[in-house]
């Protein structure tokens, strides 16, 4: 994207069919400076924190509390990029009310815009943001949060019935004033389909060549786990490896006393340091 000032609602949306936007998810200051430098359009801070960075099996059990910290956090290092809120689980379903409360906290955090997880039956709660003032991006296809809790995690629009349920479902949202839909493990063809029927750009993960734009999670691209490896993830870096044998190297050293150097030490003066030898002297005598 040409911009070089922070990047808005309305260069997302006109970005549609000229440029592919760059998401990248981020969930803390170090990560996030990096990724803002680096040109990325936008920082996703994914509930996906909740597995890759606090350890949970899904995304179910991270909190309002938790997600404030890492947005607070990624809006300090963000610089140009717009950064997108995750509304974790049970921070929007109970009600509309409670969903406004939430999403304004996050704005309040730092984000400049919220995401939530929901086609049709999320329409309505997205216009409550919006007309609010609250920026919002959909998100269909697989939806983690409630996906974990029912068939697990599956490829989205195999039939042409839940293809035509994934095409409502994201005019829904659209009309109900989303400025962009994620689509998660949807099948090409449909996230082709749904791109070119909408006049919002489409974010695709493991949705094909064909969406307005891509976003990774950074561990996965970064190869932080070298176990995980979705089908859909290129990797960019093998960051586990390289981690790990550079804290193993400074381990051995440490414990061969090879590390700290004289380059890495503080001295005093030499006249305080006889001094201070004289007044220890004096007092071990005493
Ligand atoms: O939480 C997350 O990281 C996400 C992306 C996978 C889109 O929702």
């Amino acid at each position: 994207m040409q911009t070089k000032k922070k990047v808005s609602v309305s260069d997302v949306i006109a970005s549609k069919a000229k440029e592919k936007l760059a998401v990248i998810t981020a969930y803390d200051y170090s990560t996030a400076t990096l990724c803002d430098r680096a040109g990325t359009d936008i920082l996703l801070v994914g509930d996906s924190a909740s597995m890759v960075v606090l350890g949970h099996a899904s995304t179910v059990p991270i909190g309002m509390n938790e997600m404030l910290i890492f947005c607070n956090a990624v809006s300090k290092g963000a610089k140009r990029a717009m950064v997108v809120g995750d509304m974790p689980f049970g921070s929007y379903q109970p009600s509309n009310s409670l969903a406004l409360e939430n999403a304004v906290r996050l704005v309040k955090a730092g984000c400049d815009a919220v995401k939530l997880e929901g086609g049709s039956e999320k329409a309505e709660t997205v216009k409550a943001l919006v007309d609010s003032g609250i920026p919002v991006m959909g998100h269909i296809g697989l939806k983690p949060q409630t996906s974990s809790l029912w068939e697990g995690y599956r490829v989205q629009g195999k039939t042409s019935k839940s293809a035509m349920k994934l095409m409502q479902d994201a005019k829904a949202l659209q009309a109900a004033g989303a400025f962009s839909i994620v689509l998660e493990m949807v099948t090409s063809e449909v996230a082709a389909e749904i791109t070119g029927s909408l006049d919002i750009p489409t974010i695709g993960i493991g949705s094909g060549t064909q969406c307005d734009g891509q976003v990774l999670v950074l561990h996965d691209m970064l190869g932080i786990y070298e176990d995980i490896k979705p089908k859909f993830v290129k990797r960019y870096a093998e960051l586990s490896r390289v981690i790990s044998e550079a804290v193993s190297r400074y381990s051995v050293d440490v414990k061969a006393g090879q590390f700290p150097e004289e380059s890495n030490t503080f001295h005093m003066d030499a006249d305080e340091a006889l001094l201070f030898r004289e007044k220890v002297g004096r007092s071990k005598s005493k």
